[in-house]
Order: structure tokens, then C-alpha cells, then sequence
């Protein structure tokens, strides 16, 4: 072979080990233009060409071009080559490990105050209960006058609210104080349609009073509990809130019934379960007040009093949700506090 092939062979050995040694994409592209760009050392040779004497030229010619093949050939494969790495180890580092378990969404939960009414229509449910329900804003009728509660009676003092006259109208309405005006509106639907007595319902919603202390709020929610029939006792008033307590908590609570007052019961008492504290001494908190329907209630939706007779009851629903959780400030269940809620969940 003459010296310019040899030169070229020489060059191209040397040019392939310097593809091979490449290590990256930027250097496998520098090497093609120093080889075969514009003015690489291959193309500049073959550019040389017409200056060697016409019997040279064609053996070196053939020289160059297996040169620039060879070359082109070396750039290409190391190029692949390491585009293959590269992916390879992007595929590596990119794995997805589909066996770890997802990230917590912020997961919402029942409000332990929902979730104690929940399961106080459960359990008077299961007694043959109805669930009925009546407006928040009341008219001063249904929460107090068809109750016994005369315009200036003194017992009104107790339920200090919010009173407006929202449609313009003569009409005085009040954020309603207790849930026990649902039962002048049970009552009277019966009696008009015809469904009762005998009759069962529970009530369960917000009432308002003007309170705020560890026991007391100024919004809170009421169970209302009535039963009319012929028949109807105290004893059984008695036995069925004994029975919901039980049921209620899962085991026996101190109880105890105390006489009271209510204006729309004879006799009426309050219910008191024994609050254990945190220091060990026992106070009583009370959870509901109860009694007799009184018979001018009943004459007043139109039920003969000298036929039937009734019980009904008002429950504190943050007061029992305090004792089965044993929380010893009812304003937590209001505060908004997740991490409070969150044990609820
Ligand atoms: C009444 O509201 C009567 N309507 C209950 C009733 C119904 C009597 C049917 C007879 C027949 P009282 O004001 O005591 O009663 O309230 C009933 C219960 O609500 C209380 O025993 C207590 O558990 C709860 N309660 C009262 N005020 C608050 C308050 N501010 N915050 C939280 N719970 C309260
Ligand atoms: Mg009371």
C-alpha cells in the first residue's frame, strides 16, 4: 500500500479508539465533526485527493472512503451505545415501586356529635321509633305557648334567645330553644291525618340559648322523645330511658332521676348520669329533662286528655357524647380542632 493509504489506515485506528473511549453523547458528536464535519481530518484528505498524481489518487480514494465508513460506522454504534446507557439508567432511577401503599388523602370523618346522633335514632329506632324533624326557627307558639309557656311565665327566662320577625310580618319568631316544639307539630299532623295516637316519634336537631360555660353552649343539640297512648306511664318513661342508656353506653351508669320542672309535664325530673373526673371525684351531670305529657299539651293539638296520656323527654346530645368519650369540656366538640376530631374519625 502507498504512504497515503497507510497514513489513512494509521488515522483510523487512531480516530476508532478515540470513539470507543467517548463517554458521552457531547463527545461522540465532537469527534464526528473533527473527523467528518466541513473541515474534518477525513474530509480534508479527501479534498486533497486532486493534488496526488493521477496513479495514486484512485488507490487512496478507496482508502479514505473505507476510512470515512469505518468512521461513520464506529460514531453511529457508540452513539447507540450510549443512548442505551443513558436510558437504561434513567429507567433505573425512575422506577415506580407499585408495592408502596398510596399517601393519605385528607380524609373526612362523621363529627362525633353527628355520630352520637346517629346512633341514638338507632337505638330509638330499634324501639319502634319514628324520626321527625321540625324548622330551627320557630314561631313562639310551637316552642312556647302550645307548651304551657304563657306569654310573660318566668320559666321563658331560662331560654334566652334570639328573637326576629324575618318575613316583615306580625308573626315573632326565635332561634328555637329546645327540640320539644316538634311535638306540638307531630302531634297535630297525626291528629289531622289520622296516623295517631297511639304514637312514637324522636326529634334530634340544634337548639339555641344564650350559655357558654364547660357544660353549656350557646348552639347544642336536642334528642326530643314522645310516646302517646292509652295507656302510658311514668314506669315505662322510666324503664325505656334506663333502657336507652344501657344501650347508649354499653354498661350500667349511675343514674338518677330528680324532680324538676317543665311547664308542658306533670310530674316532671331530670336525669343526672355520675361524671367521673379526671381527679377521681364524682360530679352528677345532667342529660335530660323528662315527664308526663300534661293534658293541656294534649288539648291543645287536639287529643282527648282523658283518653290518652303521654311521656316525653329532651336529651342533651354533647352531654352524652361527653360521658361515652369521656370529654371534660363540652365547647371541644365546636372548636374545629382536628386533632380533638381526628379520635373520632
Ligand atoms: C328542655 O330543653 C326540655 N325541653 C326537655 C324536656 C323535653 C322536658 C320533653 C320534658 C319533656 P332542659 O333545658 O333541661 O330541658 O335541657 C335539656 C337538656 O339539654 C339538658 O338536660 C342538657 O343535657 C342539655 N342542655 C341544656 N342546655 C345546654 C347547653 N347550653 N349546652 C349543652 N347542652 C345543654
Ligand atoms: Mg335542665
Amino acid at each position: 500500500m502507498d504512504e497515503t493509504g497507510t497514513r489513512a489506515d494509521d488515522d483510523t485506528g487512531r480516530a476508532l479508539a478515540e470513539i470507543a473511549a467517548a463517554t458521552t453523547p457531547d463527545a461522540v458528536e465532537a469527534l464526528r465533526v473533527a473527523l467528518l464535519g466541513k473541515a474534518g481530518s477525513v474530509t480534508l484528505r479527501l479534498k486533497a485527493l486532486g493534488a496526488l498524481p493521477g496513479d495514486q489518487r484512485k488507490a487512496a480514494g478507496e482508502a479514505i472512503n473505507r476510512s470515512r465508513d469505518a468512521i461513520g460506522a464506529a460514531l453511529a454504534e457508540r452513539r447507540r451505545a450510549l443512548d442505551d446507557a443513558a436510558l437504561d439508567l434513567r429507567l433505573a432511577q425512575e422506577t415506580v415501586d407499585v408495592t408502596l401503599p398510596g399517601r393519605d388523602g385528607h380524609r373526612g370523618g362523621v363529627h362525633p356529635v353527628s355520630r352520637t346522633m346517629e346512633r341514638m335514632a338507632g337505638i330509638f329506632g330499634r324501639m319502634g321509633y319514628a324520626v321527625a324533624d321540625g324548622p330551627e326557627i320557630e314561631d313562639d307558639w310551637h316552642n312556647f305557648e302550645a307548651l304551657n309557656f304563657p306569654p310573660h311565665h318566668p320559666a321563658r327566662a331560662m331560654h334566652d334567645t334570639f328573637y326576629m320577625r324575618p318575613d316583615g310580618s306580625g308573626v315573632p319568631r326565635l332561634l328555637r330553644t329546645h327540640t320539644s316544639g316538634v311535638q306540638v307539630r307531630y302531634m297535630m299532623d297525626a291528629v289531622v291525618d289520622g296516623s295517631g295516637p297511639p304514637l312514637r316519634m324522636i326529634a334530634l336537631g340544634k337548639v339555641y340559648r344564650s350559655d357558654s360555660d364547660q357544660t353549656h353552649t350557646p348552639m347544642f343539640h336536642q334528642c326530643e322523645g314522645l310516646l302517646v297512648d292509652e295507656h302510658a306511664s311514668f314506669a315505662e318513661l322510666k324503664g325505656t330511658l334506663v333502657a336507652f342508656v344501657r344501650a347508649f353506653f354499653e354498661r350500667d351508669f349511675e343514674m338518677r332521676f330528680r324532680p324538676s320542672y317543665f311547664p308542658f309535664t306533670e310530674p316532671s325530673a331530670e336525669v343526672d348520669i355520675a361524671w367521673h373526673q379526671a381527679d377521681g371525684s364524682v360530679r352528677w351531670l345532667e342529660v335530660l329533662g323528662c315527664g308526663m305529657v300534661h293534658p293541656s299539651v294534649l288539648r291543645n293539638v287536639g287529643i282527648d286528655p282523658a283518653r290518652y296520656s303521654g311521656f316525653a323527654f329532651g336529651m342533651g346530645v354533647e352531654r352524652l357524647a361527653m360521658l361515652r368519650h369521656g370529654v371534660d369540656d363540652l365547647r371541644s366538640f365546636f372548636d374545629n380542632d382536628v386533632r380533638f376530631l381526628r379520635q373520632f374519625a
